[in-house]
Order: structure tokens, then C-alpha cells, then sequence
């Protein structure tokens, strides 16, 4: 027993997803800290499997603190880096401001150390909090495009439903055989964030273009914001656009464009919350870039 478990009457575990009931206690404890559903994950398998969950829990099974490091391999300047991210920090607020979320934020950096990452990522809107850590934070931009010209499209575009078990499972194997979206900044394997974050904005389309990529957009009937592409081949701007069968008056990239053969210009992204990066990879990250919306954690 840790002692401010001992302390605090409070018991740690870890990697406890396995464990209905604690996994539960989690999503409890995200619903009441974010206002956030975790357990839409549920439909699609379950949390990433390669998180590593730190809690604690008080002897009724509630989890009041809890802090989660998860394996984020990334895409950085053409090479793969090991990267851990890191997601679903909150304490309860009754049990803030005794050092719980310190305890937990250490071991998950130390186990991710041990584990030979090379790049910590996380996304905050409490930079300060991390900058102890080494963190710092990683400016991002949007990349307005110059509206391609429009081709006459022989792909066969699709609208994808996420209750479709058929859709769902092209969705999956999309993600996990993609090719990273960018060269410059992207994840190369993430699937339970891009699923969940398709859940929580319902604004959010996912196309699939031939049943070899799924677009992911959203559109207000002037502006297209582009969130991502998943899939075997990245097809260029002027054929997605063209294959959505939209006639935007502008385009916003929202990820490194160079994979998408379009020409760009750039304004800075002002996002509710910042990404921040430490590691000995971290030198490697330079601008201008933008994590996918579709990966964010
Ligand atoms: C932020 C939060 C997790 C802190 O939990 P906590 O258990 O009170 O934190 P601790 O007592 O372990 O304090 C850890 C450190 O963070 C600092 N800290 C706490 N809240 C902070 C904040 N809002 N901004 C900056 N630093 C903060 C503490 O001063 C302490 O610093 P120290 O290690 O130098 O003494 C908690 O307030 C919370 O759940 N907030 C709502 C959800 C949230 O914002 N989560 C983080 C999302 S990135």
C-alpha cells in the first residue's frame, strides 16, 4: 500500500480495466469531472489496450483520482517514434489538493521512462500544471486551403454510420491498416479516440471514398473543415473535395497537409486546449503542424 493510500484509507490500482466495475468507477468519475460519456467505447471494444490506468479508489469502489498514460505511436518528420500520450486526469473534488493527482502524474511518467518512450504528449487547457514536468506547449495551426479545382469524381463516395455493424468494421480496418495522414505529424495507429470523438460530435461525417479511406469532416455549407483521413492511400485535396460532392467557399486542413498535394496558408490554431510535448524526441517536432481533431485524447 502507497503510503497516502494508507493515509487517505484509499486503495491504488493499476491497469484495472480488465475490472468492470472499476473501469465503471472511471467513467463515473470522467462523466462528473468532463461531462464526458467514455463508455460510448463500449459498442466499439472497449478502452485502447494499451493503457496503462492509475486510480484510486475509496473502500466503496469509487474512483476518486485518476490518471491514464497510453501508447501513441507518431509520425514525426518521416520518422516513427514511440509516444505516450496522456488522458483522463481528474481528481474528485473533494479529495483535490492533497497531492493525489502528483502521486498518480509520477507514475505514469516514471512507467512510461522505464518503457524506453521517447515523447510524452498530452492536451490541456491547465498548461502550468505540466510545465514542472518538462512539458512544453506545442503552438498548432490550421491550414487554409486554396480551393482545388474540381475534378468529375469516379469514386464512389459513401456516407458511413457508426450503428452499422458493416460500416463499423470497414472504420476499424481502415484505422488499423492506415498510413499515417501526414509525414510531418500524425498518429500512425490510434482507433478508440477517433471512434469516440466520431461519437461525441454528431456534426462530425465519415465518408469513405472507394472502401479504401474514410474522410472525416464537417461542413456548414460555406466552410469544409477537413479532420482527418484514414486509409491504405491518401488521395490529394482536389479528390476528396470532389468526391464529398461539396462546393466549399473555404477549406480548413486540420492536420499536416503535405501528403494531400494542395498549397496552404496558415493561421494559428486557438483551440480550447494546448498540446504540450517532453521527451528526448521532442527536439524532432517542428511547426507548422496540428494533431488531427480526430486524435485528440
Ligand atoms: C487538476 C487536478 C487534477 C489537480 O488534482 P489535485 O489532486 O488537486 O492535485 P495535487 O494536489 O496532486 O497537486 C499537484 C500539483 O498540481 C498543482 N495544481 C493543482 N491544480 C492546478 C491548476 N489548476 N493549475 C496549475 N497547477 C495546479 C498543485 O499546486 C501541485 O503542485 P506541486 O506538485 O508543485 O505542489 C484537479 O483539480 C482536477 O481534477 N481538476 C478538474 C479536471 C482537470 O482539470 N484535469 C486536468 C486535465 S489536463
Amino acid at each position: 500500500m502507497t503510503e497516502l493510500a494508507q493515509a487517505h484509507g484509499l486503495t491504488l490500482r493499476e491497469d484495472y480495466f480488465d475490472d468492470p466495475a472499476a473501469w465503471n468507477g472511471l467513467v463515473e468519475l470522467l462523466q462528473d469531472t468532463f461531462s464526458i460519456d467514455v463508455s460510448l467505447q463500449d459498442r466499439f471494444g472497449g478502452p485502447d489496450s494499451s493503457s496503462m490506468p492509475s486510480g484510486y479508489f475509496d473502500s466503496e469502489g469509487c474512483c476518486v483520482a485518476n490518471f491514464t498514460a497510453f501508447s501513441m505511436p507518431m509520425m514525426i518528420n518521416g520518422r516513427a517514434v514511440k509516444a505516450a500520450g496522456y488522458q483522463s486526469g481528474a481528481v474528485r473534488p473533494e479529495w483535490r489538493e492533497r497531492g493525489l493527482y502528483r502521486d498518480l502524474m509520477q507514475r505514469a511518467f516514471e512507467r512510461t521512462a522505464a518503457e524506453g518512450y521517447e515523447l510524452d504528449l498530452l492536451l490541456t487547457d491547465k498548461p502550468a500544471l505540466y510545465e514542472r514536468y518538462g512539458f512544453r506547449t506545442v503552438p498548432q495551426h490550421v491550414f487554409v486551403a486554396k480551393l482545388p479545382k474540381l475534378e468529375k469524381s469516379d469514386r464512389s463516395a459513401r456516407q458511413l454510420s457508426l450503428e452499422s455493424p458493416d460500416d463499423l468494421s470497414l472504420i476499424k480496418s481502415l484505422l488499423q491498416n492506415r498510413q499515417p495522414v501526414s509525414n510531418r505529424f500524425a498518429v500512425i495507429r490510434q482507433m478508440e479516440m477517433f471512434l469516440l470523438n466520431a461519437c461525441f460530435n454528431s456534426a462530425i461525417r465519415l465518408t469513405t471514398l472507394g472502401d479504401e479511406t474514410v474522410v472525416a469532416w464537417t461542413f456548414d455549407g460555406a466552410t469544409l473543415w477537413l479532420l482527418d483521413v484514414a486509409g491504405t492511400v491518401i488521395p490529394s485535396l482536389a479528390t476528396i473535395v470532389s468526391a464529398l460532392d461539396i462546393e466549399p467557399d473555404r477549406i480548413e486542413v486540420c492536420f499536416s497537409p503535405d501528403r494531400l498535394n494542395c498549397e496552404t496558408s496558415l493561421e494559428p490554431y486557438e483551440g480550447y486546449t494546448m498540446l504540450m510535448a517532453r521527451g528526448k524526441a521532442a527536439d524532432e517536432i517542428a511547426g507548422p503542424l496540428m494533431l488531427s481533431p480526430m486524435a485528440e485524447f
